[in-house]
């Protein structure tokens, strides 16, 4: 047992586990994502790393205020933001001080695993991934786009043809963001809901997508699975199996 990435509890005494969690701008698999950090941060220290792309999907599903749970704050349990990180990503550098156990990038999109498969390192998460792999740091990625056909959930979205047009839009007046116009606006919604449950006429909801992944995107995950110290998890159960 690596006994320097160990840490002991302040309080219970007991040693807590040191993880650094990458969460990327994808949708698919986001849900469960979340419902495993929730789980593992109970035994461990979770620090999230989250990509802007990662803090706008976050808030179109409404799961942005659950990060929180996972990492309430105070050292090596922060949210840290990549908005907020300049270009250099200087709290990356955390994995070559032997902070962090591992690092899970989950949800992982095309983008991150393509970037992380070609060595480049010019986002907050893919920094970590390089500078975790750098350490000798096992960085574990859970990829969007590693089935052929898979089925991801969407944010909020009208559905014109259903959309009665009605003069009186209750979703339109009750929306907190202010995010309905003919479609609603991504970058506004909050993934409340209440536009759905207002809607007379059943317009609005998530619903299931089916994407497909593309051979370039499986190409670059079959990439990564040659590299050493990179590790590609299949579904989001097998988060739980590491830890
Ligand atoms: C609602 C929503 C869901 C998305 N889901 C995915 C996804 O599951 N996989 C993916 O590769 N990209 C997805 N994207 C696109 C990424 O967010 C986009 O490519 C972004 O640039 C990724 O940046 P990042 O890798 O730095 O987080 C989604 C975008 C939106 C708006």
């Amino acid at each position: 047992m690596n006994g320097w990435f160990l840490y002991i509890g302040r309080d219970s005494g007991e040693i807590m586990r040191r993880i650094a969690w990458g969460i990327t701008g994808g949708g698919q698999h986001l849900a469960e994502c979340l419902k495993a950090m929730s789980e593992i941060s109970r035994g461990a220290k979770v620090t999230t790393f989250i990509s802007r792309a990662g803090e706008e999907v976050l808030r179109m599903y409404g799961l942005d205020d659950a990060i929180g749970a996972v990492s309430p704050g105070g050292y090596l349990e922060e949210i840290i933001l990549e908005r907020e990180q300049g270009y250099s990503y200087p709290k990356a550098g955390r994995f070559m001080l032997g902070k962090y156990q591992m690092l899970i990038v989950a949800p992982a999109t095309s983008n991150t695993v393509a970037k992380i498969a070609s060595g480049i390192a010019d986002g907050l998460v893919s920094n970590a991934a390089a500078l975790a792999n750098k350490a000798g740091v096992p960085v574990y990625l859970l990829p969007t786009d590693l089935f052929g056909e898979a089925e991801s959930r969407m944010p909020y979205f009208v559905d014109r043809a259903l959309c009665g047009d009605c003069v009186a839009c209750p979703p339109r007046e009750a929306c907190p963001e202010g995010a309905l116009g003919d479609q609603i606006d991504l970058l506004l919604c909050k993934g409340c809901g209440i536009c759905a449950d207002l809607c007379p006429k059943g317009a609005i909801g998530g619903g299931l997508m089916k994407v497909e992944a593309r051979a370039l995107d499986r190409e670059n995950i079959s990439r990564l699975r040659g590299f050493p110290g990179f590790h590609i998890l299949e579904r989001p159960l097998d988060m739980l199996r590491i830890i």
